[in-house]
């Protein structure tokens, strides 16, 4: 026969201290979600169709995830960013003004998604790594741009995702998925489902430039970051936004998965 439960022995009673449960009765401490990091390439996030629709929806969308697990999100620049970076080039800047140029329009870019979305998401994004994961400790929410010269947000991303020890990082862009080779000059260019590290950094490194306003679908730095942490991608069109889900969700999606 089982002994009776003897309710004082759950009872401990620290030295001048509040009382304590312990053992059968003490509440099981809640094991906080792994976050998920959203890069939204400025191609998806302002393209001069329906944006005002799209990003409505978009904001919807994150802000009901966010009661569900913790989101990092970072915000491209697109053709804006390119814009001030072909005007700059032509005046003769140097090529950390020019990525200054372009951090700037990803941060106004943030701040028209964050100041739509609303709490939890701080007004201010965030302009550091730092500060950002100061406010994904704090809240669920984070919407940021970029931070220093050098990369694009998708390192930021990927950066940030290392850093919280994120389960996946989705890269939401304006290609279906990722292709052997470029699908808009290539007819035969082949869709990948799946695609190793090895080889998306080998792709990576061979299609991205060093140069400011990049166009390639990911950045080396993100892609050597996330390969060597071994955190999973997932590109996605960020256009549509049920699929956007089920990629920021962990569940079957179209696109390409890496890692
Ligand atoms: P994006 O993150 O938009 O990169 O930053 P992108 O790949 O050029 O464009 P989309 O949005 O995915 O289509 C725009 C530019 O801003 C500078 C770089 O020059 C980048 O190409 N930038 C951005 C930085 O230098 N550092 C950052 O952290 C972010």
């Amino acid at each position: 026969m089982r002994a009776p439960l003897n309710k004082a022995a759950l009872v401990e009673r620290k030295q001048d201290g509040p009382r304590r449960l312990v053992g059968a009765m003490a509440p099981r401490p809640k094991v906080p979600r792994a976050p998920v990091v959203l890069s939204i390439g400025g191609s998806v996030f302002a393209t001069g169709d329906a944006d005002a629709t799209y990003l409505d929806k978009l904001a919807g969308l994150l802000g009901r995830l966010a009661r569900e697990f913790p989101l990092v999100v970072t915000v491209g620049g697109g053709r804006t960013a390119r814009e001030y970076i072909r005007l700059g080039r032509a005046l003769g800047l140097t090529e950390i003004e020019l990525d200054e140029l372009g951090i700037d329009v990803t941060r106004l870019h943030a701040r028209l998604l964050a100041a739509r979305v609303g709490p939890p998401a701080p007004a201010h994004p965030p302009a550091t790594i730092a500060a950002a994961v100061n406010e994904a400790h704090r809240g669920p929410l984070v919407i940021l741009g970029g931070t220093e010269p050098g990369h694009t947000t998708d390192a930021v991303a990927s950066l940030l995702a290392v850093r919280l020890r994120a389960a996946r990082v989705v890269n939401a862009t304006n290609v279906d998925a990722l292709y052997d080779r470029d699908p808009r000059t290539h007819p035969r260019a082949r869709r990948l489902p799946t695609v190793t590290w090895e080889k998306f950094r080998a792709m990576v490194h061979a299609g991205a430039t060093d140069t400011a306003g990049q166009e390639f679908v990911f950045d080396r730095l993100g892609a050597d970051t996330l390969a060597r942490a071994r955190i999973p991608l997932r590109i996605v069109q960020g256009r549509d936004l049920d699929n956007l889900e089920a990629a920021l969700r962990g569940r079957t999606f179209r696109g390409t998965s890496v890692g």
